[in-house]
């Protein structure tokens, strides 16, 4: 772009050079003008990308059922199992109602459910690696990984008849139902300037799949909840400053509270009371032999998560309450030179019929080499065993619209989920949770923190029906 620019400017002077000097210094200026602005619209230095048209067509391709396999049982779209307004039932922040989310069955891998619970997509286009175990890199590939892939039905090796059924389906749509957008092909047009029809079937995707993940990015959790606006009216950070570990900004944040609680300058909001704030105070604290929350570590503020992966013990407890307590300590998992990554044993929801599979999380895709998790001095073999039933921090924001919680969905309440977390994080200080996280071992609470912390986890869902 810049070249061509370039190039065009080169074109003009020399063409221009007998006039007057005067007249091309402005045409010089206009075209720095076009120039700089090109630059500074977001979007509009690719392709030629119209961007209500984009979401438009990215919403449409969300809620379509027509590229599951015609195989399975079930017509899933993305919508299916990532819902927004489920009226009478109410709101959804993009998540689905089931512990683990169904998958239309096929004879061949008979399942019903996924692997785990589906989480919210708000924010998803902030995040660097996607899904709980961190599996995909870009959204796009995950995208094309789920159309292709069990939640729509399709079996491992049937890529190919994805591709073919999918692109179908998008080439042969006539638009009907769609209100005045015409068809796929229209809206491509219309969004990205593409002409479809003399596109490969695999670029076809490739176009469904940015459109898709374009319409995923705009999906942002708001800013606007009653502890946001707790933020914004006492003048608070609303995050780490750059470079500023979440534990400085923690104590950092607390220290200011109890100045502006000194000097009775602390504004409450409307839905952030007394209560909230014991709550948040517990949810920053990491310190000292009394109570402490610590979640602030890992479910750092604005976003409520650290983005990394981290065992809270959830898969072993898991593991444990089919196979017996202690067995998941037991359990057998190769070292770095025998393991094959991923594995079908270790991507699994443990059950009585499947002995020895267990959910390992992260451990099936980290990179040993290039993952900034790893610590300094650590052999590949000790840096795989640490990575064992890790699983991606999910935020906190909107818990209201999201349950059940955690990967395994077990949990229908946040104080349930909680108290499971006080549980897990006693059993660590033990010593009894197999490579759990160092930070789980430092959370302390009683049963009274449980109650205030749920209080403050409120203050963090937004009023959904706006998005309407
Ligand atoms: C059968 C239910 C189902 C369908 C259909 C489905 N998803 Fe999901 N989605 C899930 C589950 C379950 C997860 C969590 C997967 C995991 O962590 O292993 C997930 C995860 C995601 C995430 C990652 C969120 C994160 O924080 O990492 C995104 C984004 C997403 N889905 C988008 C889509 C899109 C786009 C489609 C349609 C092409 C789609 N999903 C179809 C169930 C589904
Ligand atoms: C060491 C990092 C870490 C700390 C500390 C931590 N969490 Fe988490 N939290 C996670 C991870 C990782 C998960 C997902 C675990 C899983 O599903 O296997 C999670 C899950 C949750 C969930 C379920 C959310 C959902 O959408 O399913 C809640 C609620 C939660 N944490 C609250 C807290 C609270 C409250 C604290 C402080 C008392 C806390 N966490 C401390 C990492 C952490």
């Amino acid at each position: 772009m810049r070249r061509r620019l370039k190039k065009r400017i080169a074109r003009y002077v020399a063409a221009e050079r007998r006039v007057s000097s005067r007249i091309l210094l402005y045409k010089l200026a206009a075209f720095a003008v076009i120039g700089v602005l090109a630059f500074a619209v977001p979007g509009q230095n690719q392709t030629r990308t119209d961007s209500a048209a984009s979401m438009r067509l990215g919403l449409r391709l969300f809620k379509d059922a027509r590229f599951s396999s015609p195989q399975g049982d079930l017509q899933n779209s993305c919508n299916s199992c990532h819902l927004l307004d489920e009226d009478p039932q109410g709101m959804r922040v993009h998540t689905d109602f089931f512990a683990r989310s169904w998958v239309p069955f096929r004879a061949t891998d008979p399942r019903r459910e996924e692997l785990r619970n589906s989480p919210t997509i708000l924010d998803a286009g902030l995040m660097p690696r996607l899904h709980f175990d961190g599996e995909f890199s870009s959204l796009e590939e995950l995208v094309k990984g789920t159309l292709a892939g069990r939640p729509m039905g399709w079996l491992s090796g049937e890529q190919d008849k994805a591709v073919e059924h999918v692109s179908t389906v998008i080439l042969k749509d006539t638009g009907e139902g769609a209100k005045t957008d015409g068809s796929y092909a229209d809206q491509f047009k219309n969004a990205y300037g593409a002409n479809i029809a003399t596109l490969r079937r695999n670029e076809v995707i490739d176009l469904a799949a940015k459109a898709l993940s374009d319409y995923i990015r705009t999906q942002k959790t708001a800013r606007t909840t009653p502890y946001d606006r707790f933020i914004q009216v006492n003048g608070l950070d609303a995050g780490p400053a750059r470079g500023e570990d979440a534990k400085l900004f923690a104590s950092r944040l607390l220290d200011k509270l109890v100045a502006l609680e000194q000097k009775r300058a602390l504004k409450m909001t409307t839905g952030f009371d007394a209560a909230a704030l014991k709550g948040m105070k517990l949810f920053l604290a990491s310190d000292g032999t009394g109570s402490a929350g610590n979640c602030v570590i890992c479910h750092t503020p604005p976003l409520f998560t650290d983005l990394s992966f981290h065992n809270m013990g959830i898969s072993q407890s898991e593991y444990d309450q089919v196979n017996g307590d202690g067995s998941f300590s037991e359990l057998e998992i190769p070292g770095d030179g025998a393991a094959h990554r991923p594995s079908a044993q270790f991507r699994e929801t443990p059950s009585k019929r499947k002995p020895g599979c267990a959910d390992l999380g992260h451990w099936n895709f980290v990179d040993l080499k290039s993952s900034p998790l790893r610590r300094a001095g650590e052999s590949d073999d000790r840096f795989l065993q640490r990575m064992i039933a890790t699983f991606k921090t999910p935020t906190l924001r909107n818990l209201a619209f999201s349950q059940p919680y955690m990967h395994t969905g077990a949990f229908s309440t946040v104080e349930s989920a909680i108290a499971e977390l006080a549980r897990l994080s006693q059993m660590a200080r033990a010593g009894h949770v197999r490579e759990g996280d160092d930070e789980l071992a430092r959370v302390r609470l009683t049963d009274t923190d449980i109650i205030q912390l749920t209080v403050f986890l409120q203050t963090l869902n937004e009023d959904l029906q706006q998005r309407k």
